[in-house]
């Protein structure tokens, strides 16, 4: 089965397949730069992004510049195909990011970790016309994406050019309340149809499409086709992309997730105020009983971050993990990292979505066929037992209807009898009567008169 493309505004991508923005450096130009290749939507990550510079603690914003830019030019060098950048509203320089990004021509820009309410704000000047980037926020539910529109439409005229729903089984910080992670009212498959259901009220004022693109659990091919049948126009994957070759991060960061099992899986909280799941260590251990010693803020860069007095700094935790110093650090990770069992390249990680799609596709069609001839069996059934039903209703009835014909006939012949016997008495009364009277009247009348009647 051919998976269909994606179309956001008029950029195409061959394949619905969007590969999340995973900080830090979880996924760079190696990453993004691949994915692209084959077809899907290869996304750098932005927060950090200037980590190997020299002055990141001392110009942290030209340092992250400088980097996001050679990241880009780095993307472009290795493909064609659509490069996107995934900016975290906490970022301290969210504004600067959005824009050197639009400037350096970039296709798509993700924003989550937060309401992107401002953003068409960042826009340069000069492109605010012409820029041909699209603004896609990340979002939790309905609800978020109707924020995100009507602030847009009222401060800006313009809506976002597409959004991504982002369930609560997805990595990295979750836009969800610890409770509500198992709630299944706020599964996946509860939020993706809220939010195309109230992005479509929008797509009227904008007369075109917004399309809605599904994240958090999406591990399968056939997960890929169960989302765009529930009405996605892609979908957006994070873990399964770690486990390969062109993934940015160590090979221990990867082989975290080769090794976890299904009980390493942990939700945690953030610093800065948000649950995220994770593979479980025992840095996260020390995190949890309060082991790790006060620490410096050496680069500001989240607004909602408590810096110094935060239990610890998650965004030299991070850096520790992608360069695999996991005794220091953490991994993000999915709901479903557990499932990872092997390192591939993206070429063969495509190859197998596409025949997953293609087996979830059969498979779903034979369900569908199977489905349908026990209907099928079940109404023939039905109607033989309907049948079988009306027949003895007829039977009953019959046998009824004779029954009562019977016994009126009976009671006719009862009536008929008794109507007999009682003429037949009235006529011996009616004997009996004259013969009482002829008596009568022979005692009655004189002799003479019995015997000449002329007489009488
Ligand atoms: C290691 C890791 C780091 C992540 N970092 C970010 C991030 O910096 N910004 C963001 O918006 N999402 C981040 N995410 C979320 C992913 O972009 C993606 O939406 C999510 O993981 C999808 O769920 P999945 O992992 O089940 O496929 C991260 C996910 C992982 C696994
Ligand atoms: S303490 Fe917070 S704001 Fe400071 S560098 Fe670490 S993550 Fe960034």
């Amino acid at each position: 089965m051919n998976l269909p493309s994606l179309h956001i505004g008029d950029l195409v991508a061959r394949l619905p397949i969007v590969q999340g923005g995973m900080g830090v450096g979880i996924s760079l130009s190696g990453l993004a730069s691949a994915v692209a290749n084959e077809g899907g939507v290869g996304v750098i990550a932005t927060p950090m992004i200037g980590m190997y510079e020299p002055d990141r603690a001392t110009n942290p914003e030209e340092a992250d510049l400088r980097a996001l830019k050679r990241e880009i030019a780095k993307a472009r060098e290795l493909s064609d195909g659509v490069i996107g950048v995934n900016i975290m509203c906490a970022l301290t320089n969210f504004a600067e990011l959005v824009r050197t990004s639009v400037r350096e021509g970039i296709d798509v820009i993700f924003a989550g970790a937060g309401l992107p309410m401002d953003m068409p704000a960042h826009l340069p000047q000069e492109l605010r016309e012409k820029a041909h980037t699209k603004l896609v926020p990340i979002v939790s539910s309905g609800r978020a994406a109707k924020l995100i529109c009507k602030k847009w439409l009222k401060r800006f005229g313009q809506l976002p050019d597409a959004f991504v729903v982002e369930g609560p089984k997805a990595g990295g910080h979750l836009g969800f309340k610890p409770e509500q992670l198992d709630d299944p009212d706020y599964a996946l498959e509860k939020i993706l149809p809220q939010t195309i259901e109230t992005v479509r009220e929008f797509e009227e004022v904008a007369h075109r499409p917004i399309p809605v693109i599904a994240a958090g659990g999406v591990y399968t091919g056939g997960d890929i086709v169960r989302f765009m049948d529930m009405g996605a126009a892609g979908v957006q994957m994070g873990t399964r992309f770690v486990a390969t070759e062109e993934c940015d991060a160590d090979i221990e960061f990867k082989k975290a997730f080769v090794n976890a099992g299904k009980e390493d899986m942990r939700v945690i909280q953030s610093p800065v105020g948000l649950p995220g799941r994770a593979v479980g260590n025992s840095f996260l251990d020390k995190v949890r009983d309060g082991l790790l010693k006060p620490h410096k803020c050496p680069y500001k860069c989240l607004a909602s971050c408590p810096q110094e007095d935060g239990p610890y700094c998650i965004a030299k935790a991070l850096m520790n993990a992608k360069r695999g110093l996991l005794k220091h650090g953490f991994a993000f990770a999915g709901a479903n990292a557990y499932l990872v069992d092997k390192i591939v390249t993206v070429k063969d990680l495509f190859g197998s979505l596409k025949e997953e799609a293609e087996r979830y596709k059969v498979d779903a069609t034979r369900r569908y066929t199977e489905g349908a001839r026990q209907y099928l069996e079940q109404m023939q059934d039905g109607a033989t037992r309907y049948k079988q039903g009306a027949k003895q209703y007829l039977e009953q009835v019959q046998s009824e209807a004779s029954r009562r014909t019977e016994s009126a006939r009976q009671y006719l012949d009862q009536v008929q009898e008794e109507a007999a016997r009682r003429t037949e008495n009235a006529r011996q009364y009616l004997g009996q009567m004259q013969e009482k009277v002829s008596t009568k009247l022979h005692d009655y009348l004189p002799e003479r008169m019995q015997t000449d009647p002329e007489k009488s």
